[in-house]
């Protein structure tokens, strides 16, 4: 039966401003009918549910224009393999999803539009499906840090030593696992363009109450293991030829950064702009590096801005106001990562002077932007807000265990060894601030901890050992 995109798009748009009650009952099903599926998931489902929302009213509205559907679901299907997700999950998660949609749009359900979600299900299960099974990488790295450089209170640098090579294009983001957090999944830019010895940089800011990030400034060390999903991202170099501006709020920098030294690599000789902005002087976490960089390539100039301090001795003020001191960049090539509103401001500058949107690089495969989120802080690389949604204090003691997710004590039958929501401690703590202080069962997991080490990284749906996949 062909695709009818209609009527998907019509009985979605019934579900669609009632989406937090439909992804709460979608998983209150889909793990009633499952429970062993709940340990495939995070603790805190928060930032999931707005995911499949997200990725729904993408996947609804790109009906009509195939192709990029099509490579979008690959990719998403590629990247479901680090979850351990097999073709079986597929038919109940559609069952699950086919149930929901049912329910929120009864008064108009007929069965043209059973059949027509059923038809587009099935398509996107498939095309996720194919791509997994003829990807031959690994479907996720095991990477030892091999550097640990606290360069502010907030960000720390780690270098990483994937235990495999993987191939990446400068711009691209991976997701990390810490043994702290299983399950939880943060994407973080890879800093660097590829390197003989197959080293990979992350940039780390520390976010207040932030789960992995956390994790990664205050408590990683040398020695630690950290599992890396695939590397994705569209915000790749510039092709030759035409000069380069790249705008970089805070850790912004880091894909960034890749993107110029990719272009130092490559031998072309573009001018290459880099205005990297910070609210104090002393959060331009990496000067030092980028002064080597510019002192090397005599075509890149990096311009410090610095937006809360009035006794700087540089550049002064916030970045969008600051690219339009320069002469026109209508001719360049332009990057823009950082915080979410300086990146809508610059963009919107940037192109009322000229500049092509095509040429201003943002990646659409970042889409966690949550609907009427006004968080300023959040970051958006190419155009999209980093750091999925909100947590808001409700995933202990609240979503996980109180709200249709943790149906029939999945969650504590589920979760594998070291969970933090197993700790009673833990629930009732009210902001999930930094997780692992004053935490027992926190306290220290990573560092040699035989239970948190490595093994906790394994899929626990299969009895929480690591797959190897070497
Ligand atoms: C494509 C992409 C690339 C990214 N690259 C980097 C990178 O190179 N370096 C980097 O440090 N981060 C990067 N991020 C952000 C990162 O993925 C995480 O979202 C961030 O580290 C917070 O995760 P967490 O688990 O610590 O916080 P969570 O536990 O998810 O959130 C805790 C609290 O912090 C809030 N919060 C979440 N993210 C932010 C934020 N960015 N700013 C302010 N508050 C926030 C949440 O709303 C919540 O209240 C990137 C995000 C995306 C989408
Ligand atoms: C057409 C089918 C599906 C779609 C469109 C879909 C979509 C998504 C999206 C968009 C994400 C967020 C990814 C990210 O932000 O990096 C996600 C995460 C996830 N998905 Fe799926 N998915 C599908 C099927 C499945 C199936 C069958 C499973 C099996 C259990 C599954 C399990 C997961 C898990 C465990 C996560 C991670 C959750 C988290 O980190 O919070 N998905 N999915």
């Amino acid at each position: 039966m062909p695709l009818n995109p209609r009527l998907v798009k019509e009985s979605f748009s019934v579900v669609e401003p009632v989406a937090g009650k439909a992804a709460g009952y979608f998983y209150g099903r889909l793990f009633t009918h499952c429970p062993q599926m709940r340990g495939m998931f995070p603790p805190g489902m928060e930032v999931q549910r707005d995911r499949l929302f997200n990725a729904l009213t993408r996947i609804v509205w790109m009906l009509d224009s195939p192709k990029g559907l099509a490579s979008y679901l690959a990719q998403l299907g590629r990247d479901h393999r680090k979850y351990g997700v097999s073709p079986e999950h597929y038919k109940v998660v559609g069952n699950a999803l086919l149930a929901t949609i049912r329910h929120f749009a009864a008064e108009i359900w007929t069965d043209e539009i059973e059949a027509a979600w059923t038809e587009a299900y099935a398509m996107a299960a498939k095309i996720m499906i194919d791509a997994a099974d003829a990807e031959t990488t690994p479907a996720w790295w095991l990477a030892e840090v091999i550097d640990h450089e606290p360069r502010t209170r907030d960000i720390a640098v780690l270098t990483l030593r994937p235990s495999q090579p993987m191939d990446f294009v400068p711009g691209q983001y991976v997701t990390v696992q810490t043994a702290r957090w299983p399950r939880v999944w943060r994407r973080f830019s890879i800093a660097n363009a590829p390197r003989a010895d197959g080293t990979l940089r992350l940039h780390v800011r520390a976010v207040p109450g932030g789960w992995v990030s956390t994790a990664l400034v205050r408590h990683t060390r040398i020695g630690d293991q950290l599992l890396l999903g695939p590397p994705v991202g569209t915000m790749t170099p510039p092709e030759p030829g035409r000069d380069v501006l790249c705008v970089a709020g805070g850790t912004g920098l880091a894909p960034l950064k890749a993107v110029i030294e990719h272009v130092i690599a490559s031998g072309e000789r573009p001018n290459i702009h880099l205005l990297f902005g910070a609210r104090r002087a002393c959060d331009l976490y990496d000067m030092p590096d980028l002064a080597r960089m510019e002192a090397a390539f005599p075509w890149l100039r990096v311009v410090p801005t610095v937006s809360d301090d009035p006794a700087y001795d540089g550049m002064r003020g916030r970045l969008p106001d600051v690219v339009e001191r320069f002469h026109s960049w209508a001719d360049h090539e332009a990057y823009v990562c950082g915080p979410a509103a300086m990146v809508n401001e610059t963009v919107r500058r940037l192109q009322m002077s000229g500049v092509p949107l095509a040429r201003i690089h943002r990646d659409p495969i970042h889409s966690d932007a949550v609907p009427g989120d006004p968080s300023p802080g959040r970051m958006v690389h190419g155009g999209t807000v980093h750091g999925g949604t909100v947590h808001g204090g409700t995933v202990h003691g609240g979503a996980v265990n109180n709200d249709t997710l943790a149906h029939g004590g999945a969650v504590h039958d589920t979760l594998a060894p070291g969970d933090p929501v197993h700790g009673d401690h833990v629930h009732g703590d009210p902001v999930h601030g930094d997780p692992a202080h004053g935490d027992p069962v926190h306290g220290d997991p990573v560092h040699g901890d035989p239970v948190h080490g490595v093994p906790a990284h394994g899929d626990p749906v299969r009895g929480g050992t690591v797959r190897s996949e070497a």
